[in-house]
């Protein structure tokens, strides 16, 4: 099957709200950073990474204020650009959590709804679950990166991170849908064969920046050679000044067969 974008468009702050999705459209925002919202053909709501109130975000509160309906909150590692607005969406709209075991232990302790985190998304590297009624699997791949939880408050003499498990990527499967690969932050590794070898992907988001994950140049390899999807859409690049990496400097290293859709921050890709 063959994904391509089928239509982009800006997405209104007020329509966070779960709009009916015609059967076969699974719908992509990129919120800025690592942040996306994923729709499901059956009305499905996942946010990854959801650090909605990022910089490059200019429309951020007020979409986090609006953000009424989410199934599913998928945390790729404890970095706080990446737990980001968790913790306040959780506890609004009801979200169960999806992340590595030890962080989500961590997230609890740090006010993520006890109740909203159990064994059907808490789980390590390898492992699947099946979440919105069997329509979407998310199997927990690897991610060359850290993952400290950073301590609140000032006690002197403490550790200034907690342990926040490894850090991971998603490669998650929509029924009637595309298989997206959340590459979370992360060089590019051999293993990436693997995943796509294992569990092919149609949709990769790469981060690029560099600095603290791969470079564009290093990103294309991924994309050319390791996890081959037909889509890539750039993300971790511009938030901070040292996130240098641009999705013109990734296009220049793609091979032909590959389509980039470089996103808006607010915009929705089709597939
Ligand atoms: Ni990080
Ligand atoms: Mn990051």
């Amino acid at each position: 099957m063959r994904y391509l974008v089928t239509a982009v468009c800006f997405l209104a702050a007020a329509a966070l709200a779960p709009a009916a999705l015609a059967a076969d459209q699974t719908r992509v925002t990129w919120l800025g950073h690592a942040a996306f919202k994923i729709e499901t053909p059956s009305g499905g709501v996942m946010l990854v990474d959801p650090w909605i109130t990022n910089p490059a975000n200019d429309r951020g509160e007020a979409i986090l204020a609006d953000t009424a309906a989410v199934d599913r909150i998928l945390i790729t590692h404890a970095h706080p650009d990446h737990v980001g607005n968790a913790v306040e969406l959780a506890k609004k709209t009801g979200a169960r959590l999806v992340a590595p075991f030890e962080l989500g232990q961590q997230l609890k302790a740090q006010g993520y709804p006890k109740d909203q985190v159990g064994m059907d998304g808490l789980m390590n590297i390898g492992g699947t679950v099946s979440i919105l009624d069997g329509e979407v699997k998310v199997l927990m791949t690897r991610a060359v990166h850290s993952s400290g939880l950073e301590r609140s408050g000032d006690d002197a003499g403490a550790p200034s991170h907690y342990y926040g498990a490894s850090p991971v990527g998603y490669r998650i499967k929509i029924e009637a849908g595309p298989a997206i690969y959340h590459a979370g932050d992360t060089d590019v590794f051999g293993d990436m064969e693997l995943i796509r070898k294992l569990s092919p992907v149609d949709v990769m988001l790469a981060p690029i920046g560099g600095h603290f994950t791969m470079d564009p140049e290093r990103a294309a390899y991924a994309v050319n050679r390791l996890i081959q999807p037909e889509v890539v859409v750039p993300m971790h690049y511009g938030t901070f000044g040292v996130l240098e990496g641009r999705p013109a400097d990734l296009a220049d290293h793609l091979h032909e067969g590959v389509t980039m859709e470089a996103l808006e921050v607010n915009e929705t890709a089709t597939f």
